[in-house]
């Protein structure tokens, strides 16, 4: 009984509600139209002498709304209230340990923290009062974003790419986290259309697989970690275990990776008639006609290669079969033989320079 009467009232609400702001916005807009001139000339003086809508350094969004924008949507802005990571935690018992990278500046004596997320101080340090002109730091460094990063820290430190400085920031905006290049083909492309050689013309890219679905490969854990920290396939290189994590319809053995389940042949079938790799990578190259690799070249390549452990762990993994008929194996050969010869030049060249030294 005591229910109905408000319920009926609150029917009858929205309606009064809605012709009431029709009303007074419609009085707002047409008073203010005709007070905008007049306010806009009073106003303006004012608000530079008392300075009351001058961003404080804190309020980086005011000064910074595109960064801020791109960081909003973020897994950093939402380390902390992102439901995977907030209820294992809690789960846990809250243990302290994981706050030091999933917030902002938490200290582990007091158990408090500045900010839950990955905040914009969390790289660019404490607010600096008088920014600007005073100027904030910037920590893009790929050793820092590795403190919190430490597995994808140690993969990429097995690399070219740490050897040639290629860091974090190279491949990723440190704000959205996203690529710098909406399609991260194209990004792998853009800087590797000179060593890419015969590699373009494998079948697998010419069927569209996506460079990291071989170079960043990962085979997720049977178990997560419980601080969510596992391999992310940084260190782009490739071992028996890619091979064999989609082509477990050919060897009956090894770990599938998500959407290979029925192995490399069953997923063939839905891979589109055209896809957009081989062009764009023909584009990038300027390449596009075929490069015919004779047989016995192949099977040099293969013998010479046989000698290195890398290409006979492979061998013993039981992919001879399927990797005969396969240019990847071409290739890893031939990459080997060209690592080793780059070294051996390398080394001669130390040695060269060395010896000017002297
Ligand atoms: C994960 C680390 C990280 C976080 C979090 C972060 N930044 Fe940055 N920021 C960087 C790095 C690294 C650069 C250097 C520019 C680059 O490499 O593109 C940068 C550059 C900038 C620049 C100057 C150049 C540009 O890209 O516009 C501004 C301004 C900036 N950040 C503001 C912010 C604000 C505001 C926030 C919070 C909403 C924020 N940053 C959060 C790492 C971060
Ligand atoms: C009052 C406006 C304002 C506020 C608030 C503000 N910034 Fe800036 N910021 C600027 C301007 C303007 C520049 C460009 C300075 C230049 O190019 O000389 C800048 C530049 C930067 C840069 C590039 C390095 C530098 O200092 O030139 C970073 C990083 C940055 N801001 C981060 C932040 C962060 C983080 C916050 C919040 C803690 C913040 N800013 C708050 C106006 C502001
Ligand atoms: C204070 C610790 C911290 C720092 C510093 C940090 N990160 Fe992160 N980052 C995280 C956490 C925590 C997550 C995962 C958030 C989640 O999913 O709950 C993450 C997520 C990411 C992701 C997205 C992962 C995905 O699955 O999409 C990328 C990419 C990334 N970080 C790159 C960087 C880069 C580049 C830097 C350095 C400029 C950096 N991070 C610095 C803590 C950090
Ligand atoms: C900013 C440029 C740049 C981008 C982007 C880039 N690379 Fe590299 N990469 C390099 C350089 C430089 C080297 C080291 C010299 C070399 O071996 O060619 C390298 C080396 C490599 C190597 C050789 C193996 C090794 O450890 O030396 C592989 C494989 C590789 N990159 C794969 C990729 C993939 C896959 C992508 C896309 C996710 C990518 N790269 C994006 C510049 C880049
Ligand atoms: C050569 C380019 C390159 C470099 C260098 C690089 N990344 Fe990445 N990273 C990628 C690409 C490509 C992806 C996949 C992104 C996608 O699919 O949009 C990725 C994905 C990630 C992810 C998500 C992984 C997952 O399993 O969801 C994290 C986290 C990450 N990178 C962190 C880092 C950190 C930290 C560094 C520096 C230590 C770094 N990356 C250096 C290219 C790079
Ligand atoms: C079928 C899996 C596969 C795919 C897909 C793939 N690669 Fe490779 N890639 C390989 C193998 C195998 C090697 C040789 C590995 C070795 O030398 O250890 C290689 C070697 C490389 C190298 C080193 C070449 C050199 O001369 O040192 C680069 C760079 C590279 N790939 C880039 C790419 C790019 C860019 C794409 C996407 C357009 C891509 N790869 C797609 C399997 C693949
Ligand atoms: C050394 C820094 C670090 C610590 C400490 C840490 N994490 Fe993380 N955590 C990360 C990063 C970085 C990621 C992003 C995963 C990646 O590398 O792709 C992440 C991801 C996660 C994820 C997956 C979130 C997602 O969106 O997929 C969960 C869940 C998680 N962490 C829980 C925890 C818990 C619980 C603890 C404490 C036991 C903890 N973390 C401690 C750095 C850390
Ligand atoms: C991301 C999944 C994936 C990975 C990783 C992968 N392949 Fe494949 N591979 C495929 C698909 C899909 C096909 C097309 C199958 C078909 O057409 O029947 C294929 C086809 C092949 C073929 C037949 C090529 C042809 O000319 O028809 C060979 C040989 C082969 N792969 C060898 C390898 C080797 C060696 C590796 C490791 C370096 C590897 N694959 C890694 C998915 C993969």
């Amino acid at each position: 009984m005591k229910n109905n009467l408000p319920r009926h009232n609150r029917n009858i609400h929205p309606v009064l509600a809605g012709l009431l702001v029709g009303l007074i916005s419609m009085i707002l807009v047409v008073t203010s139209v005709w007070a905008a001139p007049q306010a806009a000339l009073q106003a303006s003086p004012q608000q530079q002498t008392t300075g009351d809508t001058t961003p404080e350094p804190d309020d980086c969004a005011a000064c910074h709304p595109d960064v801020e924008a791109q960081w909003a949507n973020s897994l950093h802005a939402h380390a902390y209230d992102d439901p995977l990571f907030f209820d294992r935690w809690k789960s846990l018992g809250e243990p302290g340990e994981c706050l030091v990278c999933h917030t902002t500046g938490y200290q582990a004596t007091t158990g408090e923290y500045a900010d839950p997320g990955v905040t914009c101080e969390a790289c660019h340090g404490e607010v600096i009062e008088n920014h600007p002109p005073a100027v904030m730091p910037i920590r893009s460094d790929t050793d820092y974003c590795g403190t919190c990063h430490p597995i994808t820290l140690g993969e990429w430190r097995l690399t070219g790419h740490a050897s040639a400085d290629v860091g974090c920031t190279d491949c990723h905006n440190p704000h959205s986290q996203h690529s710098r290049f909406d399609n991260p083909d194209e990004m792998c492309v853009n800087c590797h259309k000179e060593s890419l050689g015969e590699h373009q013309n494998d079948a697998h890219i010419q069927k569209g697989i996506r460079c990291i679905e071989c170079h960043a490969l990962v085979i997720p854990p049977d178990v997560p970690p419980a601080d969510g920290l596992s391999p992310t396939g940084h260190s782009f290189t490739i071992t028996p275990a890619t091979c064999v994590a989609c082509h477990t319809d050919i060897l009956h053995v090894g770990n599938p990776i998500p959407g290979y389940e029925a192995g490399a042949k069953a997923v063939a079938e839905t891979l589109p008639d055209s896809p957009a790799l081989p062009t764009m990578v023909a584009e990038y190259t300027g390449a596009g006609e075929e490069t015919n690799i004779a047989p016995e070249q192949q099977i040099q390549a293969l013998e010479a290669a046989l000698a290195s452990t890398r290409l006979s762990t492979l061998f013993q993994g039981g992919l001879i079969g399927l990797a005969l008929g396969g240019t990847t194996t071409y290739l890893v050969a031939r990459n080997q033989l060209q690592a080793r010869r780059d070294h051996e030049q390398e080394d001669a060249e130390a040695d060269a320079t060395e010896q000017n030294h002297d």
